[in-house]
């Protein structure tokens, strides 16, 4: 579905490909407005005319297994400037007559590209020996083009790794542009962007805020809007947009599941209460979750009895505050892109994530939902505009179900206590040694396992602290942080010696996949 039918923009045909987001975040930071839509549901009736031009995106498909994906040739009708890359290379050269076979050289990481000839899009892309550093990743490859193309680049493996037809405008790379190993890629993308396709820049995030506070105040007039506040980034920035627009027919619910990081609660309250006076609803539902969670040890249980719980308490609250006709959610662009993986797989099927912002259907309220445009790191400068606090802004994500799936086994308040002060000092730590913006997301999990150890003279028996730090790009996939042995260290030490209750810490050196980000 394309969402915004006014805007000029680039359409993104999504193939599948695990860099597809990262198109479009390229396109954005150069200031022009793009949306993504799945190869499966675009088809030329859809493409009107703000579309510019076109990217065809890579994916896991081959182009010669055509009952696994579709691809509306009439498009190639229409006369828009196109770019494929990688899989979308292969299948523009596909359907305009040349051959795409199994290479014998599979080519994965980085390639010298050296220049072949003249090109709108390659300008400035290469050094004086006229070589650039590109990042491949493909199993297929062009083996002819069609007629009236050229080669503009090729590398060691690939003869055909960037061609042109500049009479239609339409170009093809082998490589991705999107990756930040590709040298030039943002060049390239920007070449594509303003002299192929001469998009004028309509997109930036200082323009947003003033946008999105003039459009909250079209679509929701002197009505009331309730708005569930986690005190994570994007809850945060709606919050304080909605108060900007309409100030105090904003009520933001604040739950308090006792499952929180320590004082964050109090964090909450004092900026949104203290420092910002919104019309702040605090609800301290610790015993009521607890209560339901008692004994559960069950994963999805236990997030099943949380996000149901949640909205239960949302709905009890809500209903107190009379006549209110709309509900503002953090959804965010990402959560909108219909593009399901084309391998069928996801991550919301591996667990069934609980997002704090939404889901009380039936309360038939309608949706505000300023940040659906929006990319997380376009959601934290416009929070910086807004001037909400850095320490909000760049906060590390925190799942709904919060610190009970951080504790598998069963849910106590002892637990609750050992581990709140556990992650304290480890995210203390990474403050301390300016860490924290370098890691996507860290926390402190207390493993259900005691386990001996000796103190002094005596013998303890105490649980097991793991500590996960963790680098990504969007929580997709992760990678272990590669802490200094030092700092792991000296965490280690603190907990061990400031927590009764922990005699044990490990670090999880694991990456997802294999793993998941949380334990459960
Ligand atoms: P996993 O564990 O699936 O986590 O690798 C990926 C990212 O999602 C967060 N997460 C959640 N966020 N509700 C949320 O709002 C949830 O139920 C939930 N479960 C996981 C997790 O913290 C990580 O950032």
């Amino acid at each position: 579905m394309i969402l915004n039918q006014k805007l000029d923009k680039i359409l993104i045909i999504d193939f599948g490909s695990q860099f597809t987001q990262l198109i479009a975040r390229r396109i954005r930071e150069l200031n022009v407005f793009c949306e993504i839509v799945s190869h499966k549901e675009i088809s030329v009736s859809k493409v009107n005319s703000n579309v510019k031009g076109l990217i065809l995106s890579g994916g896991p498909l081959n182009v010669y297994e055509k009952d696994k994906f579709s691809f509306d040739k009439n498009i190639l009708k229409k006369n828009f400037p196109i770019l494929g890359i990688c899989f979308g290379h292969q299948i523009l050269s596909k359907s305009l007559g040349g051959r795409v076979k199994q290479s014998k050289h599979r080519e994965f990481g980085l390639a010298n590209l050296k220049k072949k000839s003249n090109s709108k899009l390659l300008k400035g892309f290469f050094d004086k020996k006229n070589i650039s550093k590109v990042w491949m990743s493909h199993a297929d490859q062009v083996t002819k083009i069609p007629k009236s193309f050229k080669i503009i680049a090729s590398s060691q493996n690939s003869k055909f790794a960037a061609i042109e037809n500049d009479k239609k405008n339409y170009y093809g790379v082998q490589f991705h542009p999107e990756v930040t190993h590709t040298h030039n890629g943002k060049k390239l993308i920007s070449n594509f962007l303003f002299q192929i396709c001469k998009i004028k820049k309509n997109w930036s995030s200082k323009d947003q805020r003033l946008k999105l506070i003039k459009e909250i105040q079209n679509q929701v007039g002197n009505e009331k809007v309730i708005c569930a506040l986690s005190g994570g980034v994007d809850s945060s920035v709606v919050a304080q947009l909605l108060n900007k627009a309409i100030g105090k027919n904003l009520h933001c619910i604040f739950v308090n599941t006792g499952l929180l990081r320590k004082d964050e609660e109090k964090q909450v309250i004092n900026t949104f209460k203290r420092k910002l006076k919104m019309n702040l609803i605090y609800v301290n539902a610790e015993k009521e979750f607890l209560g339901k969670l008692r004994n559960v040890t069950d994963p999805e249980k236990k997030r099943k009895i949380i996000g149901n719980l949640f909205i239960k308490i949302f709905e009890r609250y809500s209903k107190k505050i009379k006549n209110v006709k709309f509900l503002a959610q953090g959804t965010l662009y990402p959560d909108l892109i219909e593009s399901k993986s084309v391998t069928g797989s996801q991550t919301s099927k591996i667990k069934s994530h609980h997002n704090v912002g939404g889901l009380p259907k039936k309360m038939k309220l309608k949706l505000v939902e300023p940040l659906k445009f929006l990319f997380k790191d376009e959601v934290r400068k416009l929070g910086l505009e807004l001037k909400l606090s850095k320490e909000i802004i760049s906060r590390h994500p925190f799942p709904g179900p919060g610190l009970a799936i951080r504790m598998p086994g069963n849910i106590t308040l002892e637990k609750i206590k050992i581990l709140k002060e556990a992650d304290q000092i480890f995210i203390d730590g990474l403050r301390r040694h300016n860490l924290y913006d370098k890691i996507w997301q860290a926390y402190a999990a207390l493993l259900p396992v005691k386990t001996v150890g000796v103190m002094g003279d005596n013998r303890t028996y105490e649980y097991l602290c793991l500590l996960r730090a963790i680098t990504s790009q969007d929580g997709m996939t992760a990678d272990y942080y590669d802490f200094k042995k030092t700092f792991i260290q000296e965490i280690s030490n603190k907990i061990v010696n400031s927590i009764r209750g922990i005699n044990r810490v490990v670090y999880d050196v694991t990456s997802k996949p294999p793993s998941t980000i949380e334990l459960e």
